[in-house]
């Protein structure tokens, strides 16, 4: 079995699966620095070569491998992989399940938010904020550049690969956070306005229920679409039952 992974979930998963006695192979993009590592044998990078697109290079790896099933346990927003699983698993005949957390749609203050459908539009919908804690990840980092003149307080897990305007508060750190920590960091930073991905889950939720009790507005990215007549579920539970 192939786990796509890089999310709690998918180590939760391949634990399970391990500790069951599956054979069980971790992809991870090898993003971040120092990843977490799952239980079970790892292979870390893209699939694509030199002769070979991501979804070919994957198909390939789904045949050479005799991989029996994939499930796909990337992060909600990492939405190439997804769509790139799905082709490749089409083109070889081999099963995919989806896991992916539930979003934050059902949270209580949902309804307060700004939801918005990219990092551009969250940008726009950010204008009034002077001290606005980001929490959208390395990768769109620089799409808030614009901001130099804010005190913009910005958490990552690993450093941004270009320097920060001077005013900003860079925090490195790897959740889970707990309520309390998120509601002192908010008040010490003074932040005026909560920017983040609809991430999901309850490890990051924390800040949330803190902006609600600090009456800090949230702008909230929606997340892209999944790709189409592929079965998902939301728990490792769930997918091990599917996965039998
Ligand atoms: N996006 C986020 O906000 C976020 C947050 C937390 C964790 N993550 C994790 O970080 C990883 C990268 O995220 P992303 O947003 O950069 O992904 P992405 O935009 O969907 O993927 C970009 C490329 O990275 C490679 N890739 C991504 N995930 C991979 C995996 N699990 N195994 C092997 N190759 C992978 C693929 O390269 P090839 O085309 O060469 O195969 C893919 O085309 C994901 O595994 C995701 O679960 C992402």
């Amino acid at each position: 079995m192939l786990i796509l992974g890089g999310t709690a979930e998918a180590r939760a998963l391949a634990a399970e699966l391990v500790a069951a006695g599956r054979v069980v192979v971790s992809s991870l993009a090898g993003r971040v620095r120092d990843p977490a590592l799952p239980d079970g044998e790892v292979r870390i990078g893209g699939f694509s070569t030199a002769e070979l697109n991501g979804v070919e290079g994957l198909a390939a790896y789904l045949s050479d491998r005799h991989i029996g099933a994939v499930v796909d346990a990337t992060h909600p927003f990492a939405a190439h992989i997804s769509a790139n699983a799905a082709a490749a698993a089409a083109r070889t005949g081999t099963p995919l399940l989806r896991l992916q957390r539930a979003g934050w749609r059902d949270h209580p203050d949902a309804d307060r938010w700004t939801w918005v459908a990219s990092v551009d539009e969250a940008v726009s919908a950010s204008a009034r904020s002077r001290r606005p804690f980001l929490t959208t990840g390395r990768q769109s980092l620089d799409r808030f550049l614009p901001w130099a003149d804010r005190d913009v307080t910005v958490r990552v897990v690993d450093p941004p690969e270009f320097p920060l305007p001077e005013r900003w508060r860079l925090i490195r750190s790897r959740g889970p956070y707990a309520y309390a920590d998120e509601l002192t960091l908010m008040r010490e930073a003074g932040s005026d306005l909560l920017v983040t991905k609809d991430s999901g889950g309850t490890h990051t939720a924390a800040k949330l229920d803190a902006a609600g009790e600090l009456g800090v507005p949230v702008v909230v990215i929606g997340r892209p679409a999944s790709p189409p007549d592929v079965p998902q579920v939301a728990t490792v539970d769930e997918a091990l039952a599917r996965l039998g």
